[in-house]
């Protein structure tokens, strides 16, 4: 179990002019699972590729409990990728490709034979060991990539889009099994994604990341409570966001004033902003007087165990959501009392 430490990376490609990766630092804490989240070519597998060993940062450091690993290759670091596209030695028998790590080390036969085994049955794929990569399914690849990846008992595991080339519904079954696996061994380990809903059910930290840049690193549940800016609420499926100016306490903008709780890890300037609340936190037609406005339902769209709806606020329009449950219908065109509990409400820089 290894702590890892990005201390201020920075990785320029030869020939590139600007950074893949700049000013980078984060601490992966021991035996978590984090999750580098992010859209197409923001530096999500160079990131990989620096923890690995396989590209050098241009300036930064990386250490392992402390320990810069820079100076060590890639080999002997102890962290290990598995790629995307799984890399599996395609005239070698599976069985072969998953000792492989062991056989390099000079371990003897018989012990690479039970320890693939185990592996095997880790990843739930007994009985193919003498099977060629061509003849498994691309979810069977994925675990005999990963096989191949844990039998050597790496420090820190490194996954670069491993849900990616899988249908739906593999995905869901090897998402649970990378995380009870990552949860039994309790190796630390980070997971490449672009997808905010795969980050949120496997990580314990998620490292939000555009064009290179960091920009949160937080819990799933802060994403959703506390997000930084209006991108990265907006990249966790937030979409009410109001123009506002902090004064103190309040949050004024030109649908009203309204109460505003501060809350801990407030990062909101005073001063120019933008307010925003969940869509699952607006209360609609409750008896609160304080902060709320009238209302007018532009559309409602009904999702059996809630309803979704759009509402005209002045110029403004924002999506609030209704468990069916609740008694009183609403209905398109109706005037309704829109609450915005002082508690719920965020601001972010504008
Ligand atoms: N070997 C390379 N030489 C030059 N530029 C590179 C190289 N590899 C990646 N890049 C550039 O660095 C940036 C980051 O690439 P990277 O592969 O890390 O992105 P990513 O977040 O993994 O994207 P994706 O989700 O598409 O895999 C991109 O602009 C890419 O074009
Ligand atoms: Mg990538």
């Amino acid at each position: 179990m290894t702590q890892v430490i990005l201390d201020k990376i920075q990785k320029v490609y030869s020939g590139g002019d600007v950074a893949a990766v700049d000013d980078f630092s984060l601490e992966i804490p021991t035996g978590k699972l984090v999750a580098f989240l992010g859209p197409s070519g923001c530096g999500k597998t160079t990131t990989l590729k620096m923890i690995a060993g396989l590209i050098q940062p241009t300036t930064g450091r990386i250490l392992f409990d402390g320990e810069d690993v820079l100076p060590i290759p890639a080999e002997k670091r102890g962290a290990v990728m598995v790629f995307q596209n799984y890399l599996l030695f395609p005239y070698m028998s599976v069985g072969d490709n998953v000792g492989f790590g062991l056989k390099m080390r000079g371990v003897n036969k018989r012990v690479i034979t039970e320890r693939v085994a185990e592996m095997l049955a880790l990843v739930k794929l007994p009985d193919i060991a003498k099977r060629r990569p061509t003849q498994l399914s691309g979810g069977q690849q994925q675990r005999v990539a990963l096989a191949r990846a844990l039998i050597t008992e790496p420090r820190v595991l490194l996954l670069d889009e491993p849900l990616s080339n899988l249908d739906a519904h593999l995905r869901d079954e090897m998402r649970d099994l990378i995380l009870s696996i990552q949860r039994d061994l309790a190796v630390t380990t980070v997971f490449v994604t672009h997808d905010q809903e795969e980050a949120v059910l496997l990580a314990d930290q998620i490292a939000l990341m555009f064009d290179g840049l960091l920009l949160q690193y937080a819990s799933p549940a802060e994403f959703y409570q506390r997000p930084i800016s209006e991108r990265a609420a907006r990249f966790f499926g937030g979409v009410n966001f109001i123009p506002a100016r902090r004064d103190n306490g309040m949050v004024r903008t030109d649908i009203g004033d309204f109460h505003f709780a501060a809350q801990e890890g407030e990062r909101a300037p005073s001063g120019a902003a933008v307010m925003t609340i969940r869509p699952e936190q607006i209360r609609l037609n409750d008896s609160a007087e304080n902060n709320s406005v009238r209302g007018r339902i532009r559309e409602r769209i009904y999702v059996g165990t809630y309803t979704r709806y759009k509402i005209a606020l002045g110029a403004h329009e924002i999506e609030a959501i209704r468990s069916a449950d609740l008694p009183g219908a609403i209905g398109v065109g109706d005037e309704v009392n829109v609450h915005f509990p002082a508690d719920r409400i965020w601001v972010v820089p504008a």
